[in-house]
Protein backbone atom coordinates (compact mmCIF):
# COMPACT_ATOMS: atom_id res chain seq x y z
CA UNK A 1 0.00 0.00 0.00
CA UNK A 2 1.27 3.15 -0.82
CA UNK A 3 0.67 4.59 3.03
CA UNK A 4 3.65 2.04 3.43
CA UNK A 5 1.19 0.50 6.42
CA UNK A 6 2.08 -3.14 7.39
CA UNK A 7 -1.72 -4.77 7.77
CA UNK A 8 -1.13 -7.48 8.72
CA UNK A 9 -2.37 -11.10 6.90
CA UNK A 10 -5.36 -11.49 9.01
CA UNK A 11 -6.72 -8.37 9.09
CA UNK A 12 -6.26 -7.58 4.97
CA UNK A 13 -8.25 -11.23 4.33
CA UNK A 14 -11.13 -9.84 6.83
CA UNK A 15 -10.81 -6.68 5.27
CA UNK A 16 -10.96 -8.39 1.40
CA UNK A 17 -14.06 -10.65 2.63
CA UNK A 18 -15.97 -7.78 4.25
CA UNK A 19 -15.75 -6.10 0.56
CA UNK A 20 -15.92 -9.04 -1.37
CA UNK A 21 -19.92 -9.67 -1.68
CA UNK A 22 -21.78 -7.09 -4.44
CA UNK A 23 -23.19 -4.98 -2.42
CA UNK A 24 -20.48 -4.31 -0.66
CA UNK A 25 -18.50 -3.52 -2.83
CA UNK A 26 -21.25 -0.89 -4.15
CA UNK A 27 -21.01 0.90 -0.57
CA UNK A 28 -17.54 1.29 -0.67
CA UNK A 29 -17.69 2.79 -4.15
CA UNK A 30 -20.20 5.27 -2.87
CA UNK A 31 -17.46 6.48 -0.12
CA UNK A 32 -15.14 7.68 -2.67
CA UNK A 33 -16.20 11.26 -1.56
CA UNK A 34 -17.80 12.56 1.56
CA UNK A 35 -20.15 10.99 4.20
CA UNK A 36 -23.52 9.37 3.63
CA UNK A 37 -26.09 8.69 6.37
CA UNK A 38 -27.72 5.01 6.62
CA UNK A 39 -31.12 6.43 5.13
CA UNK A 40 -29.65 8.02 1.96
CA UNK A 41 -28.13 4.51 1.85
CA UNK A 42 -31.14 2.75 1.67
CA UNK A 43 -32.42 5.42 -0.80
CA UNK A 44 -29.62 4.45 -3.10
CA UNK A 45 -29.23 0.54 -2.83
CA UNK A 46 -32.95 0.42 -3.18
CA UNK A 47 -32.51 -2.58 -0.16
CA UNK A 48 -34.08 -2.53 3.38
CA UNK A 49 -32.55 -0.71 6.23
CA UNK A 50 -31.93 -3.28 8.09
CA UNK A 51 -29.52 -5.17 5.65
CA UNK A 52 -27.39 -1.99 4.76
CA UNK A 53 -27.42 -1.69 8.43
CA UNK A 54 -25.99 -5.01 8.69
CA UNK A 55 -23.64 -4.57 5.80
CA UNK A 56 -22.47 -1.25 7.00
CA UNK A 57 -21.62 -3.14 10.19
CA UNK A 58 -19.09 -5.73 8.35
CA UNK A 59 -17.67 -2.94 6.71
CA UNK A 60 -16.53 -1.10 9.96
CA UNK A 61 -15.41 -4.76 12.06
CA UNK A 62 -13.49 -4.74 9.11
CA UNK A 63 -12.21 -1.41 9.29
CA UNK A 64 -12.65 0.03 6.28
CA UNK A 65 -15.46 2.08 7.29
CA UNK A 66 -16.34 4.44 10.34
CA UNK A 67 -19.22 5.31 11.85
CA UNK A 68 -19.84 8.23 13.80
CA UNK A 69 -22.88 10.16 15.75
CA UNK A 70 -24.08 13.74 15.32
CA UNK A 71 -26.78 14.57 17.50
CA UNK A 72 -29.29 12.40 16.06
CA UNK A 73 -28.12 11.65 12.73
CA UNK A 74 -24.98 8.89 12.03
CA UNK A 75 -22.83 9.01 9.64
CA UNK A 76 -20.45 6.90 7.84
CA UNK A 77 -17.26 7.62 5.82
CA UNK A 78 -14.23 5.92 4.88
CA UNK A 79 -11.62 5.27 7.78
CA UNK A 80 -9.75 8.09 8.62
CA UNK A 81 -6.31 6.59 9.62
CA UNK A 82 -4.93 3.04 10.05
CA UNK A 83 -3.90 0.38 7.16
CA UNK A 84 -7.64 -0.59 6.81
CA UNK A 85 -8.34 3.11 6.07
CA UNK A 86 -5.66 2.99 3.07
CA UNK A 87 -6.67 -0.31 1.55
CA UNK A 88 -9.74 0.73 1.46
CA UNK A 89 -8.74 3.94 -0.59
CA UNK A 90 -6.52 1.62 -2.35
CA UNK A 91 -9.17 -0.47 -3.24
CA UNK A 92 -11.73 2.16 -4.55
CA UNK A 93 -8.70 3.55 -6.62
CA UNK A 94 -9.47 0.31 -8.98
CA UNK A 95 -13.27 0.14 -8.81
CA UNK A 96 -14.37 -0.01 -12.30
CA UNK A 97 -16.60 3.45 -12.24
CA UNK A 98 -18.34 2.91 -15.53
CA UNK A 99 -19.56 -0.50 -14.89
CA UNK A 100 -24.12 0.19 -15.42
CA UNK A 101 -24.98 -0.89 -11.78
CA UNK A 102 -21.94 1.57 -10.42
CA UNK A 103 -23.18 4.58 -12.50
CA UNK A 104 -26.69 3.99 -11.62
CA UNK A 105 -25.77 4.17 -7.98
CA UNK A 106 -23.46 7.33 -8.65
CA UNK A 107 -26.69 8.94 -10.48
CA UNK A 108 -28.74 8.05 -7.42
CA UNK A 109 -26.06 9.63 -5.04
CA UNK A 110 -26.02 12.91 -7.50
CA UNK A 111 -29.38 13.23 -6.85
CA UNK A 112 -29.09 12.74 -3.17
CA UNK A 113 -26.81 15.60 -3.34
CA UNK A 114 -28.50 17.71 -5.85
CA UNK A 115 -31.27 17.53 -2.82
CA UNK A 116 -29.17 19.00 0.20
CA UNK A 117 -28.21 21.57 -1.70
CA UNK A 118 -31.80 22.09 -2.49
CA UNK A 119 -32.35 22.57 0.92
CA UNK A 120 -29.59 24.99 1.77
CA UNK A 121 -31.01 27.07 -1.84
CA UNK A 122 -34.63 26.59 -0.61
CA UNK A 123 -33.73 28.11 3.09
CA UNK A 124 -31.66 30.94 1.96
CA UNK A 125 -34.35 32.15 -0.65
CA UNK A 126 -36.94 32.03 1.90
CA UNK A 127 -34.76 33.67 4.54
CA UNK A 128 -32.15 36.20 2.74
CA UNK A 129 -34.18 39.16 3.08
CA UNK A 130 -33.64 38.40 7.02
CA UNK A 131 -30.45 36.85 7.07
CA UNK A 132 -28.62 39.79 8.46
CA UNK A 133 -30.84 39.77 11.48
CA UNK A 134 -30.31 36.02 11.91
CA UNK A 135 -26.35 35.96 11.41
CA UNK A 136 -25.96 38.49 14.59
CA UNK A 137 -28.42 35.78 16.71
CA UNK A 138 -25.77 33.26 16.10
CA UNK A 139 -21.88 34.83 17.47
CA UNK A 140 -20.66 38.25 18.83
CA UNK A 141 -20.14 39.43 15.17
CA UNK A 142 -17.80 42.05 16.81
CA UNK A 143 -15.48 39.90 18.35
CA UNK A 144 -14.85 37.74 15.11
CA UNK A 145 -14.25 40.17 12.70
CA UNK A 146 -11.81 41.82 14.74
CA UNK A 147 -10.12 38.43 15.11
CA UNK A 148 -9.96 38.31 11.42
CA UNK A 149 -8.60 41.20 11.12
CA UNK A 150 -5.52 40.80 13.67
CA UNK A 151 -4.67 36.96 11.93
CA UNK A 152 -4.26 39.31 8.82
CA UNK A 153 -2.97 41.26 9.57
CA UNK A 154 0.86 40.32 8.48
CA UNK A 155 -1.02 39.88 5.18
CA UNK A 156 -0.33 41.86 1.66
CA UNK A 157 -3.83 40.71 0.04
CA UNK A 158 -4.35 41.58 -3.36
CA UNK A 159 -6.47 39.01 -4.31
CA UNK A 160 -9.30 38.42 -1.38
CA UNK A 161 -12.12 35.45 -1.87
CA UNK A 162 -15.01 34.64 0.40
CA UNK A 163 -16.40 31.44 -0.20
CA UNK A 164 -20.54 31.55 0.53
CA UNK A 165 -20.17 35.25 0.94
CA UNK A 166 -24.22 35.62 1.54
CA UNK A 167 -24.88 39.52 1.72
CA UNK A 168 -21.50 40.37 1.24
CA UNK A 169 -21.03 41.43 5.15
CA UNK A 170 -17.34 39.70 5.41
CA UNK A 171 -16.39 41.57 2.06
CA UNK A 172 -17.50 44.65 3.54
CA UNK A 173 -15.15 43.90 6.96
CA UNK A 174 -11.59 43.46 4.14
CA UNK A 175 -13.10 45.72 1.30
CA UNK A 176 -10.21 48.20 2.86
CA UNK A 177 -7.72 45.70 3.31
CA UNK A 178 -7.47 44.22 -0.27
CA UNK A 179 -6.72 44.88 -3.60
CA UNK A 180 -9.82 42.98 -5.08
CA UNK A 181 -12.56 40.88 -3.21
CA UNK A 182 -14.76 38.48 -4.84
CA UNK A 183 -17.67 36.78 -2.97
CA UNK A 184 -19.22 33.97 -3.84
CA UNK A 185 -22.50 32.11 -3.33
CA UNK A 186 -24.81 29.42 -4.35
CA UNK A 187 -28.30 31.77 -3.61
CA UNK A 188 -28.96 34.24 -6.15
CA UNK A 189 -31.37 35.96 -3.63
CA UNK A 190 -28.53 36.27 -1.31
CA UNK A 191 -25.93 37.54 -3.71
CA UNK A 192 -28.93 40.28 -4.93
CA UNK A 193 -28.54 41.77 -1.25
CA UNK A 194 -25.06 41.27 -1.12
CA UNK A 195 -24.99 43.58 -4.62
CA UNK A 196 -26.97 46.36 -2.69
CA UNK A 197 -24.92 46.59 0.58
CA UNK A 198 -21.52 46.69 -1.83
CA UNK A 199 -22.92 49.62 -3.57
CA UNK A 200 -24.52 51.20 -0.86
CA UNK A 201 -21.17 51.04 0.70
CA UNK A 202 -19.59 51.87 -2.62
CA UNK A 203 -17.28 49.42 -2.21
CA UNK A 204 -16.15 49.42 -5.86
CA UNK A 205 -13.20 46.68 -5.31
CA UNK A 206 -15.36 43.86 -4.41
CA UNK A 207 -17.90 41.97 -6.99
CA UNK A 208 -19.89 38.76 -6.15
CA UNK A 209 -21.35 36.14 -8.26
CA UNK A 210 -22.81 32.58 -8.24
CA UNK A 211 -20.88 29.55 -7.30
CA UNK A 212 -20.33 26.20 -5.74
CA UNK A 213 -17.74 25.93 -3.08
CA UNK A 214 -16.70 22.67 -4.70
CA UNK A 215 -15.77 24.28 -8.27
CA UNK A 216 -15.22 28.31 -7.77
CA UNK A 217 -13.97 28.00 -11.34
CA UNK A 218 -10.98 30.50 -10.94
CA UNK A 219 -7.72 29.74 -11.79
CA UNK A 220 -5.18 27.97 -9.72
CA UNK A 221 -3.00 29.78 -7.20
CA UNK A 222 -4.71 33.28 -7.95
CA UNK A 223 -5.66 34.08 -4.30
CA UNK A 224 -4.10 35.12 -1.40
CA UNK A 225 -6.58 34.88 1.15
CA UNK A 226 -9.94 33.11 1.19
CA UNK A 227 -12.84 33.22 4.44
CA UNK A 228 -15.31 30.69 5.14
CA UNK A 229 -17.54 31.83 7.61
CA UNK A 230 -20.30 29.86 8.98
CA UNK A 231 -20.69 27.90 5.19
CA UNK A 232 -18.95 24.63 6.14
CA UNK A 233 -21.88 23.28 8.02
CA UNK A 234 -23.83 23.14 5.04
CA UNK A 235 -21.73 21.00 3.01
CA UNK A 236 -22.02 17.30 2.49
CA UNK A 237 -18.22 16.89 1.78
CA UNK A 238 -15.93 19.30 3.59
CA UNK A 239 -13.12 17.93 2.74
CA UNK A 240 -13.82 18.48 -0.96
CA UNK A 241 -14.27 22.17 -0.59
CA UNK A 242 -11.34 22.59 1.12
CA UNK A 243 -9.27 20.69 -1.26
CA UNK A 244 -10.98 23.33 -3.41
CA UNK A 245 -10.07 26.02 -1.61
CA UNK A 246 -6.10 25.11 -1.65
CA UNK A 247 -6.32 24.89 -5.42
CA UNK A 248 -6.55 28.12 -5.88
CA UNK A 249 -4.59 29.42 -2.45
CA UNK A 250 -1.13 30.66 -3.70
CA UNK A 251 2.03 29.74 -1.99
CA UNK A 252 1.64 31.43 1.65
CA UNK A 253 -1.85 31.92 1.10
CA UNK A 254 -4.42 31.80 3.89
CA UNK A 255 -7.59 30.55 4.35
CA UNK A 256 -9.71 30.85 7.55
CA UNK A 257 -12.66 29.13 8.69
CA UNK A 258 -15.55 29.98 11.23
CA UNK A 259 -17.57 27.51 12.71
CA UNK A 260 -19.38 25.96 15.02
CA UNK A 261 -17.32 24.00 17.40
CA UNK A 262 -19.18 20.64 18.05
CA UNK A 263 -22.82 21.19 19.49
CA UNK A 264 -26.45 19.24 20.15
CA UNK A 265 -28.78 21.77 19.03
CA UNK A 266 -30.68 19.38 16.19
CA UNK A 267 -33.23 21.75 15.26
CA UNK A 268 -30.69 24.14 13.35
CA UNK A 269 -31.16 20.78 10.82
CA UNK A 270 -34.70 20.63 10.72
CA UNK A 271 -35.28 24.84 10.89
CA UNK A 272 -31.97 26.10 9.30
CA UNK A 273 -30.55 23.16 6.99
CA UNK A 274 -27.56 22.82 8.43
CA UNK A 275 -25.95 19.45 8.01
CA UNK A 276 -23.17 19.08 10.13
CA UNK A 277 -23.70 19.87 13.86
CA UNK A 278 -20.47 21.76 14.36
CA UNK A 279 -16.56 20.59 13.83
CA UNK A 280 -14.49 18.98 16.17
CA UNK A 281 -10.72 20.98 15.61
CA UNK A 282 -8.94 17.48 14.59
CA UNK A 283 -11.38 17.15 11.59
CA UNK A 284 -10.55 20.24 10.09
CA UNK A 285 -7.41 20.58 10.89
CA UNK A 286 -6.95 16.59 9.39
CA UNK A 287 -9.05 17.72 6.04
CA UNK A 288 -6.74 21.15 5.94
CA UNK A 289 -3.25 19.20 6.16
CA UNK A 290 -5.10 16.40 3.60
CA UNK A 291 -4.73 19.37 0.90
CA UNK A 292 -1.54 20.68 1.68
CA UNK A 293 -2.48 23.28 4.30
CA UNK A 294 -0.53 23.60 7.41
CA UNK A 295 -2.69 24.99 10.75
CA UNK A 296 -2.13 27.53 13.29
CA UNK A 297 -3.47 26.72 16.47
CA UNK A 298 -7.50 26.70 16.34
CA UNK A 299 -8.73 29.72 18.22
CA UNK A 300 -12.06 29.25 20.28
CA UNK A 301 -14.90 32.05 21.09
CA UNK A 302 -17.19 31.23 23.66
CA UNK A 303 -21.22 31.73 22.71
CA UNK A 304 -24.39 32.42 24.71
CA UNK A 305 -25.75 28.87 23.23
CA UNK A 306 -22.71 27.78 21.09
CA UNK A 307 -19.18 28.38 20.73
CA UNK A 308 -17.41 29.03 17.52
CA UNK A 309 -14.23 27.84 16.31
CA UNK A 310 -11.52 29.45 13.77
CA UNK A 311 -9.07 27.69 12.16
CA UNK A 312 -6.55 29.66 10.12
CA UNK A 313 -3.98 27.87 7.88
CA UNK A 314 -1.21 28.06 5.40
CA UNK A 315 -0.32 26.58 1.85
CA UNK A 316 2.73 24.76 2.12
CA UNK A 317 5.49 25.55 -0.30
C1 LIG B 1 -24.90 31.02 6.98
S1 LIG B 1 -24.67 31.84 5.46
C2 LIG B 1 -23.22 32.73 5.76
C3 LIG B 1 -23.10 33.89 4.84
C4 LIG B 1 -21.87 34.78 5.11
N1 LIG B 1 -20.62 34.06 4.98
C5 LIG B 1 -22.01 35.41 6.45
O1 LIG B 1 -21.24 35.06 7.34
O2 LIG B 1 -22.92 36.22 6.65
C6 LIG B 1 -24.16 30.51 4.44
C7 LIG B 1 -24.09 30.86 2.98
O3 LIG B 1 -23.49 29.76 2.30
C8 LIG B 1 -24.12 29.62 1.04
N2 LIG B 1 -23.89 28.28 0.54
C9 LIG B 1 -24.42 27.10 0.98
N3 LIG B 1 -23.97 26.08 0.23
C10 LIG B 1 -23.12 26.62 -0.69
C11 LIG B 1 -22.32 26.06 -1.74
N4 LIG B 1 -22.32 24.76 -2.01
N5 LIG B 1 -21.57 26.91 -2.48
C12 LIG B 1 -21.58 28.25 -2.25
N6 LIG B 1 -22.31 28.82 -1.27
C13 LIG B 1 -23.07 28.01 -0.50
C14 LIG B 1 -25.57 29.93 1.32
O4 LIG B 1 -26.29 30.27 0.14
C15 LIG B 1 -25.44 31.09 2.31
O5 LIG B 1 -25.47 32.33 1.68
Amino acid sequence: MSSGMEIGFERMLNALKAVGEETRLRILALFRSGELTVTELVTILRQSQPRVSRHLRLLCEAGLLERYREGTWIFYRLAEGGAEGALARAIIEYIPFSAQILRHDAERLAEIKEGRKGKARRYFRENAADWDRIRSLYVSEGDVEKILLEVTADMKIDDFLDVGTGTGRILEVFADRIGRGTGIDLSREMLAIARVNLEKSNLHNCQVRQGDMYDLALASGSIDLILIHQVLHFADDPSAALRETSRLLRVNGRVIIVDFAPHTLEYLRDEHAHRRLGFKDEDVIGWLDNVGLASDPVIHLKGQSLDLSIWVANKKQ
